[in-house]
């Protein structure tokens, strides 16, 4: 039984080693990629995604959305200032050959709205690995939608650190409204993997010598990616780690291996839209007494060996 997804993304590294385990493993099916401007401006995470998507070898249509958030005209703090004096940690260009595909020239959001309208949107889960403002517009524009997909996989937030700031994850701080409309959507199905779980499953470069044995350009791609990632993570002295966390492809090891997520909790989840230092935050209330309907199941806790397993059995397929 394989699953049909469509997965949102902002094509970095991370991202990348999503798309190829969404494309490649064997158990999924992916129907479509839409990309929106997060970790790099639109053009550029279109462009990755183009690069990965001809690195493997996969045909597979690519909508462009939105270039900047659903009501800020810019990140809270704009990616150049954000960035500054920072080792460039999500590359403007992913290191694999200029892409030969070129996007469909359709708008994400509007693919968006006429997939999950179709016979097959009530089949196909809706995977979202960058900021949310794609899902959010479509939401907003045609509120069927809700209703009709039948599952939700984000990543984002953080009940812990975040990694924007001490309270707000990257995803959720670059477009807090667009997050805030989500949440409060009333999808049945939500599944958050924050930063609490992708941490808690680190690749490490073990992770990687397996891969490399695999030895396809999906598996020896991501290799190259997780020990660029382990050597430049941001907060760590260079090469003083021995993993590094790929927050988006948990995602779709969920989709593969549920029992990856190890510890989670069912809570009423919502994003901060205001306040100076919380702008962001992922609030999840899982107070028994809470007056507030749950939403969303938070992952906590994940194990890095399933990860893994499900990332070699999609490069090995
Ligand atoms: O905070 C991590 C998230 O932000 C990941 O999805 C990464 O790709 C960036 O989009
Ligand atoms: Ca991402």
């Amino acid at each position: 039984m394989t699953t049909k997804l469509i997965l949102d993304c902002d094509t970095g590294s991370d991202d990348a080693v999503a798309i190829m385990a969404a494309a490649l493993h064997p158990e999924l099916e992916l129907l479509a990629i839409t990309t929106v401007n997060g970790n790099v401006p639109l053009e550029n995470t279109t462009d990755n995604t183009l690069r990965v998507i001809d690195a493997i070898g996969v045909s597979i249509p690519v909508h462009a959305g939105a270039p900047r958030p659903l009501v800020r005209p810019d990140f809270p703090i704009p990616r150049h200032v954000l960035n500054e004096g920072r080792e460039e940690f999500q590359k403007m260009r992913l290191d694999f050959p200029d892409p030969r595909s070129t996007a469909s020239g359709r708008n994400a959001v509007e693919v968006l709205i006429e997939h999950y309208l179709s016979d097959e949107g009530p089949e196909t889960v809706l995977v979202a690995v960058g900021p949310l403002t794609n899902v959010a517009a479509a939401l907003t524009a045609e509120p069927r939608l809700a209703a009709r997909i039948p599952r939700l996989v984000i990543m984002g937030g953080a009940r812990g650190w975040g990694n924007v700031s001490a309270t707000a994850e990257f995803n959720f701080w670059v477009d807090p409204e667009a997050a805030a409309v989500v949440f409060s959507a009333g999808i049945r199905d939500v599944l958050v993997c924050p930063l609490d779980a992708t941490h808690d499953a680190p690749l490490s470069r073990a992770h990687c010598d397996r891969f490399d044995a695999i030895g396809t350009a999906g598996a020896v791609s991501t290799s190259l990616m997780v020990r660029q990632r382990i050597d430049t993570y941001p907060g760590s002295e260079h090469g003083t780690l021995d993993a590094a966390p790929v927050h988006d492809a948990l995602c779709i090891a969920a989709l593969v291996r549920p029992d990856v997520i190890t510890e989670w909790v069912d809570a009423a989840v919502t994003v901060e839209t205001g306040g100076l230092h919380s702008v962001g935050a992922m609030v999840v209330d899982d107070r028994s007494w809470s007056p507030l309907a749950h939403n969303a199941r938070v992952a906590l806790r994940a194990d890095a060996d399933i990860f893994a397993d499900v990332l070699s059995e999609a490069f090995s397929a």
